[in-house]
């Protein structure tokens, strides 16, 4: 065997330039359906097998390589600065509207017509409405299809060369799209405008320019964003010097846009949308000849770039109030943050028309939305206690009008997410408040903390009432939320706890429902639960709608819940985790009050149904100098209940049922013969096979024989299935 046939065949390098260019089509056209359209055909696997195959073409023959190379959007050397350029068409910016709905757009409509010298009688103006993306603008130059420069906008007149950052954004064509696919009808042409068969073949035809600068938007999803900065802190938190965390998208696209390591640019997750154009080869030199500008959007997304699916065209004002009114509303759901809406007049000869005032064309303006976000500094961190005892933190901040509204406060959710933000006293925070949502601190500005500023701890007492705050735990895992365990004494659960017990299933307070309890701890007539048992007439009859005679049904009410069950006081306590059953079983467990304050962890786990958890909780609960004084008083007020009769559970947990004998016959409406038998059983019956003189009741259905004979004769009550159900939902105490 000779040397060649041994080695493996080297490919000549004819042979691997046209596969080095089968591969540069197939990962643009791939890069493509994955990073624009969003569908992409070839697992990520594949799309790495392919990458890294023409990455050891190019290192074996660098003459193939070129600067479209799918492989040059990784990496690169690091700058020492970066070069200027010089705009050949000036980066311009627009005009901004921040008037209300209605006159932004009117306006601008107005000047436009008068502008053109149109009357009243003279049709509507078209217009393009776009997304005003939040990032930075960036004007790309292509060369021959290929991307040769991406540059900053700078001053408008002379920007930075950021190509080596700019290569590593995948959404950004590195060779433009010579052949496409038909185009699908486009996104975002909205159906009263349908495209005419001329624009869709001038589209379609559109020759690529020998030069072309699009202009458009970097900008960072929201989501990559989130990530990004999840990324940073581990990367803090593992100690890395010079990492930081950013503080919207915005701030984070920028820095990696101006990037001087592209390594470091290329591991921050860049988008882009396309909005217009700079320089290009003019329609007399072969260039493409546009007519409007919705006709260059198309154009440009069929050669390749990312163009907002919300760009719509419009005819006069009020679509385009209408569109920002849209917009406005669905701005939260959008993937990437937007300050605004732009309205473009869409024909390019009445742009031309139009032409320029200072550094602001005519044919353009911006229409803002309120911010999302502002700066402020916090004043202190507050601890508020909800209804339900939960501890929540919450940043009081100096006043700062943000999304519409003046905030002043903005809640840290709880104490790891507290820790995570690392909020601190006299910290200079970025504010967020999208939409109806709670007001939030997004994060902090580290660079200007000042020294010595303490961490943010949770505290280990409730601030209202002073008993323990416990973090939760539920199955094995400790919850993000501490509670005060004062239920029944702390005054910020005082009208849940005082609801609850009075609820038909605990203590029984008839006609102590919400409203009253609300004015009733409002006015300060009823502070804890004991003092639900020192009320009188008099103190009654100030409130709202309170009659003598509805005061005097509630006195009897209150009155009469003093004659209670153990089970139903012990959940009438509102002891986290102990429900209606719970507090059965621990009723007839240990019998009395006293001894179910006092058992310890050992014996409440031997408790039938009670876990570690129940456990806890009770403990913790009657561990509460507080809770234990307001049964006390409870007590003294005269609240009592039969002792239960230890470990006899049917004489305690009476079933509506128990003791009672039922026979079924015929066909029930809805449930079956054995669904019957099965709800009668659950109540504490027997269901037995033949009527006989034992027999309380027979169920009846339809087609039913002997059986309904016989009870008859014998006078044994017949029921029907509405009776079954009223009698098995009869309350078990
Ligand atoms: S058109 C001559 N369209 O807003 C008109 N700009 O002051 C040039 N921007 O920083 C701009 N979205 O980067 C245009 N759909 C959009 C835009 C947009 C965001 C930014 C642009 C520039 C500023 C304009």
């Amino acid at each position: 065997m000779t040397d060649d046939l041994l080695s493996a065949p080297r490919p000549q390098p004819a042979t691997g330039a046209a596969r080095a260019q089968e591969l540069h089509v197939q990962l643009h056209a791939h890069a493509r359906r994955y990073y624009v359209l969003d569908e992409p055909s070839i697992p990520d696997a594949e799309y790495d097998r392919l990458f890294k195959e023409l990455q050891a073409l190019e290192a074996q023959y660098p003459e193939l390589l070129t600067p479209d190379s799918p492989t040059q959007r990784v990496g690169g050397k690091a700058l020492d600065a970066f070069a200027s350029v010089r705009h050949k068409v000036p980066m311009l910016s627009i005009r901004t509207e921040t008037d209300t709905e209605a006159t932004g757009a009117q306006n601008f409509d107005n000047r436009v017509r008068k502008e053109l010298g149109l009357s009243e009688s003279d049709p509507p103006v078209e217009y393009v409405a776009e997304l005003k993306f939040d990032g930075l603008a960036m004007s790309l130059r292509y060369e021959n299809g290929v991307l040769v420069q991406a540059a900053t906008r700078g001053d408008g007149e002379t920007g930075e060369d950021v190509t080596q950052n700019i290569r590593t954004i995948k959404q950004i064509p590195l060779r433009l799209n010579a052949h496409p696919s038909p185009l699908p009808e486009a996104e975002g042409a909205n159906s009263s405008y349908p495209h005419s068969p001329r624009e869709r073949a001038r589209v379609r035809a559109s020759p690529i320019p020998a030069v072309l600068e699009v202009r458009g938007e970097v900008y960072m999803r929201r989501d990559d964003f989130e990530a990004l900065n999840e990324h940073q802190r581990a990367k803090i938190a593992q100690g890395m010097k010079g990492e930081k965390t950013f503080v919207n998208p915005r701030n984070a696209a920028a820095g990696a846009v101006r990037q001087l390591d592209p390594n470091i640019a290329a591991q921050r997750p860049l988008s882009f949308f396309a909005y217009g154009l700079g320089d290009i080869t003019p329609a007399d030199v072969g260039g493409p000849a546009f007519e409007t500008h919705f006709e260059l959007l198309q154009t440009l997304k069929k050669w390749g770039f990312p163009v907002a699916a919300q760009t719509i065209r419009a005819r006069a004002a009020p679509e385009l109030v209408a569109y920002h009114h849209h917009i406005g509303q669905s701005r939260d759901g959008l993937p990437f943050d937007i300050d605004g809406v732009v309205y473009k007049v869409n024909s390019l000869a009445l742009q031309r028309q139009l032409g320029f005032v200072t550094r602001e064309p005519r044919w353009a303006v911006a229409h803002k939305y309120p911010a999302q976000e502002q700066l402020t500094t916090v004043l202190g961190i507050d601890v508020q206690v909800g209804r339900t005892g939960k501890l929540t933190p919450v940043a009081k901040l100096a006043p700062v009008f943000v999304g519409g509204v003046t905030v002043t406060n903005a809640t840290l959710h709880n104490e790891d997410e507290a820790r995570r933000k690392d909020v601190r006293v006299g910290d200079t925070v970025v504010v967020r408040r999208a939409g109806d949502v709670i007001p939030e601190v997004v994060s902090v500005l580290l660079d200007k903390r000042l020294p010595g500023v303490d961490v943010f701890t949770m505290p280990r007492i409730c601030p209202v009432c002073g008993s323990s705050a416990v973090r939760e735990e539920a199955n094995g895992e400790v919850m993000a939320d501490y509670r005060c365990t004062g239920g029944l004494f702390c005054g910020a659960q005082r009208k849940e706890a005082i609801l609850h017990f009075a609820h038909r299933r605990a203590v029984e307070v008839d006609g102590l429902g919400d409203k009253l309890v609300e004015q009733l701890v409002d006015a300060n007539i009823i502070r804890t639960l004991p003092d639900l048992y020192k009320l009188g007439v008099t103190s009654l009859a100030n409130l709202d709608r309170m009659a003598d005679k509805s005061a005097k049904n509630l006195l009897d009410a209150i009155e009469k819940s003093k004659q209670t069950t153990l089970a139903r006081f012990v959940f009438g306590l509102g002891i986290r985790h102990v429900g209606e059953a719970t507090a059965k079983e621990l009723a007839r467990h240990f019998g009395n009050l006293d001894a179910i304050m006092d058992a310890t962890e050992e014996q409440l786990v031997g408790v039938s149904d009670v876990g570690p958890i129940v456990t806890k909780s009770v403990r913790t609960f009657f561990d509460q100098p507080h809770n234990r004084e307001v049964v006390e008083q409870l007590r003294a007020c005269g609240v009592t209940w039969a002792e239960s009769q230890v470990g006899e559970p049917a004489a305690v947990v009476p079933k509506p049922l128990s003791g009672k004998t039922f026979v079924i016959t015929g066909t029930l409406p809805t449930l079956s013969r054995d669904q019957a038998k099965d709800m009668l059983e659950a109540a504490g019956a027997k269901v037995a096979g033949s009527v006989s003189k034992k027999t309380d009741y027979l169920l009846a259905g339809t087609d039913a024989g002997s059986k309904l004979d016989k009870a008859r004769e014998l006078g044994v009550a017949v029921i029907d299935e509405a009776v079954l159900l009223t009698l098995t939902n009869l309350p078990s105490d």
